[in-house]
């Protein structure tokens, strides 16, 4: 077996979202490989593997072969309530004992967050770089993710619009981005956690050295602006970032598995029947740094 990554979308999206054949992710990668999906995340952003048919153990023990792995901080279960480890995200719709939650639940209306646009874990001083998401039962309709090229976004920006951008700080927070769906329901505790956290507006990949837009439904202000013209601003600079000939939405299959770079890309989850079974597991990668340390 061989790797091979060939854009998806050779047409309209030669150089967003390669397609992965010629790989078991189930066991120990080879380095040639490693570097082989390293590059392929350089070039595309997001990488879609089919076929992978992972355990937790065997997704985190390809995550880690990938780099080190952030835990799941980000999350508002409580660690009696969750059904998986700390090292990963559930992004599912069914609580401890592999039950559908209620529509009212509070951990699904936390995680409706997730049908906003955004970047993993930007609401971390050090912040996610590659996320890894295993469909493991998916809907029978709904729930494809969507992901838009930031990289793309920030080049179509006019001179003006580059200049103005340039050293921008958002102050990120998942009190914001719920806030936007009116989920207010915060204890004292998490609001403390997840204080605004500050992230550069437009940062420099470190292996390619191509410029992105660092936007996500969390960034709910930018320092030294009056909040209703950052609001105003972040949402405008939102709406030209997705538009679609920078989005490539996927529709899932059972086992896939899709992997993204959140610092050149956004994502959105779209909805699906809530009564149905959606279970996918997440295994993020560190940053390591903050993007503070990744300027243009
Ligand atoms: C995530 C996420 C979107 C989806 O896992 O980080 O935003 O479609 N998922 O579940
Ligand atoms: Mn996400």
């Amino acid at each position: 077996m061989t790797i091979d990554i060939k854009p998806i979308d050779p047409v309209s999206r030669a150089f967003f979202a390669g397609e992965v054949s010629g790989i078991d992710l189930t066991r120990r990668l080879s380095d040639a490989e490693v570097a082989a999906i390293h590059a392929g995340m350089d070039r595309f952003g997001v990488l879609v593997f089919h076929d992978q048919h992972l355990t937790d153990d065997q997704q985190l023990a390809f995550s880690r072969q990938l780099g080190p792995l952030e835990t799941a901080t980000g999350d508002i279960a409580a660690p009696e309530e969750r059904r998986l480890s700390m090292d990963v995200n559930d992004i599912s719709n069914l609580d401890k004992h592999g039950k559908v939650v209620a529509r009212d639940d509070r951990r699904r209306l936390f995680g409706l967050g997730n049908l906003l646009w955004h970047s993993d874990s930007s609401f971390k001083d050090v912040p996610a770089k590659y996320s890894l998401l295993s469909a493991r039962q998916i809907p029978a309709t709904g729930g494809n993710t969507e992901f838009a090229d930031m990289r793309a976004a920030y080049d179509a920006l006019d001179e003006v619009a580059k200049r103005e951008v340039h050293d921008l700080v958002c102050l990120h927070s998942q009190i914001y981005s719920r806030g936007m769906l009116g989920f207010e329901e915060f204890t004292e505790a998490e609001r403390q956690k997840w204080a605004p956290v500050r992230q550069r507006l437009v940062r420099r990949h470190p292996a390619t050295g191509r410029l992105s837009l660092y936007l996500a439904s969390h960034a709910g202000g930018i320092e030294g602006w009056p909040v209703p013209e950052a609001r105003a601003f972040l949402r405008d600079l939102t709406e030209h970032a997705t538009q679609r000939q920078f989005v490539y939405a996927h529709v899932w299959k059972p086992f896939d598995l899709v992997m993204w770079d959140n610092r050149v890309t956004m994502h959105r989850a779209r909805r699906y029947d809530p009564t149905e079974v959606r279970d996918m597991r997440r295994t993020t990668l560190t940053n390591e740094v903050s993007s503070l340390e990744q300027a243009p």
